[in-house]
């Protein structure tokens, strides 16, 4: 197709009635100044997309540039930030030639400014405190969060059940170290006659794990005030939407961690919004830096809930952007689930390079114009394809597109910095505080304290409150029927079912997991 023809085609393919945003200027075989822009349909961000490209091509750019516009256009934003790249959205952009040049040939004004930015943390970085009571994390996160097997899963699944019965809170590592250690002592026969036989080594293992957990840093995470995945969704006095950093970056070496960490957010962000249909724009776009972290151990069942989570998740106004080297590490399934792509430079060393270029190549739409495979590999830095949708959802047309320089700072924030936002953050005075209300350590403590109470006494305790549950919904029925180790690990294979579906058995009584 000539290139005419080819630029009228582009300029209705990306002319929207609704807002959009824009990204850059489509390049034209070698010219760079086309004047035809590239745009995304605001409405199409809960749609899901992709940022690949080799290293250095220009991915964490675009990231920038997509989290800016959307920030500009009202739209809350979540970064799960693994390099600690992605902090200078909070400081203004510094002029220089190579943006003077890049903005000339896109025809757009050079508008330098910072972004309203919100630090996030899971460890003992600086940030919101993102923490959830374990009763809140249910059975089957917790067991998967501290790496245990089925069996191993069911004694959590006694354990829980258990503190249900008894009352007794199960907030933080603490707690849940002591029932531990409760059931495979002092309280080793009353456990065994009502919950069925735990044995030591199990024990054993399960406070090890948690132990290990522990020295990880990973305490930080269990317990109260827990976070209101709502504060996720906030726009400054501006109107702008709030661009929140989660700092992740002692997780590359954690992948399980970090993808069961996910699918926990992901699952309280579905469960706490309502349905929306199909909004105007966004409620929220989550982007994972480093995705492939995500799916390189996953389990089956883990994946399965993945695909499941963001294909629902979408009526609920969310959008999930994967950023990641290759479309190879995004399982088909969700690969398929796609709307925006962005597509940097490919490098072809390895014969296996040449064949993910070649499926790379095939997942996007068919071009009269471009050689697709052959120039994915040519493709300059900041320069991408590009694909999103238009409003009726049909793909728009394939485009090699010089995508925009950011408006804030490329480079990183300073600690001085970054402390001036942490200072000024009413989540953090919020959140980053320490509560320990009396719970299970505590009661149990006491308990221990106070030989005279007896087994029957317990038991009367356990009658009064099974009566008060008379409610429950037959999931709740079931989880409470008398438990084997078996039944316990069928019934912590149904709870992952519902996982991000419905509410599980213990979240449902409770706030939220964050
Ligand atoms: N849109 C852009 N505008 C201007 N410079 C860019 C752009 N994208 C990339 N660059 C340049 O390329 C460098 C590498 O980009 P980066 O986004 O960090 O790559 P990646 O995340 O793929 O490793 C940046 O530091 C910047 O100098
Ligand atoms: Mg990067």
């Amino acid at each position: 197709m000539d290139k005419k023809t080819f630029t009228d085609k582009l300029r209705n393919s990306y002319t929207f009635k609704g807002d959009s945003i824009l990204i850059g200027s489509a390049i034209l075989g070698d010219d760079y100044e086309s004047g035809c822009q590239v745009r995304l349909p605001l409405k199409t961000f809960n749609r899901h997309g992709l940022i690949a490209g080799a290293t250095g091509t220009g991915k964490t750019k675009s990231l920038q540039v997509i989290m800016e516009s959307l920030s500009d256009a009202g739209v809350p934003v979540l970064a799960m930030d693994i390099k600690g790249d992605l902090s200078g959205l909070g400081a203004a952009g510094e002029m220089n030639p190579i943006v003077e040049k890049r903005m000339k040939m896109i025809g757009m004004e050079w508008n330098p400014k910072s972004y309203p930015l919100e630090f996030l943390s899971i460890s003992d970085e600086p940030g919101v405190r993102l923490r959830a009571t374990i009763s809140e994390y249910g059975p089957v996160l917790l067991s998967k969060i501290l790496g245990l097997n089925e069996s191993q899963e069911g004694v959590i699944s006694m354990i829980f059940k258990y503190c249900d019965d008894r009352k007794l809170p199960l907030l933080d590592l603490k707690d849940l170290k002591s029932v531990l250690n409760y059931a495979g002592n002092e309280g080793k026969e009353e456990f065994k006659k009502e919950y069925g036989f735990l044995s030591s080594s199990s024990a054993g293992t399960i406070l090890r794990n948690i132990i290990s957990l522990e020295q990880q840093g990973a305490a930080s995470i269990f317990g109260e005030p827990s976070f209101d995945v709502f504060d996720l969704m906030k726009k400054n006095k501006d109107g702008q939407g709030m661009i929140n950093i989660l700092r992740l970056t002692d997780m590359q070496s954690k992948p399980d961690l970090f993808s069961t960490f996910m699918l926990c957010l992901l699952a309280e962000i579905f469960q706490s919004l309502p349905e929306l249909g199909d909004p105007a724009k966004p409620e929220l776009v989550i982007f994972l830096d480093e995705a492939h972290l995500i799916f390189r151990n996953a389990s089956k069942v883990l994946l399965d809930q993945f695909e499941m989570t963001i294909k629902l998740i979408r009526s609920k106004g969310v959008g999930i952007f994967f950023i990641t080297q290759s479309p190879a590490d995004i399982p088909a399934a969700i690969l398929g689930q796609l709307g925006t792509k962005v597509q940097h430079a490919l490098r072809a060393f390895t014969a296996k390079d040449r064949k993910d270029i070649k499926s790379a190549s095939e997942n996007y739409p068919l071009s009269d114009f471009y050689q697709i495979d052959e120039l994915i590999t040519q493709l300059g830095i900041g320069e991408a394809f590009v694909t999103g949708l238009d409003e009726k959802g049909r793909p728009t047309e394939l485009v090699n597109t010089l995508m925009r320089p950011p408006f804030s700072r490329m480079d990183v924030l300073s600690t001085l910095e970054i402390n001036k936002f942490i200072q000024h953050s009413d989540l953090i005075r919020e959140y980053n505080v320490e509560m320990d209300r009396e719970s299970a350590f505590e009661m149990l403590q006491r308990k221990l304290d106070a030989p005279s109470r007896t087994s029957e006494e317990d038991r009367r305790t356990k009658d009064q409150t099974t009566s008060k549950n008379e409610e429950e919904s037959t999931f709740e029925q079931v989880l409470k029927s008398p438990i084997t180790n078996m039944i316990a690990r069928e019934v912590t294979r149904g709870l992952l079912g519902v996982l991000g579906l419905r509410s599980g058995r213990t979240r449902s009584r409770s706030r939220s997991i964050f």
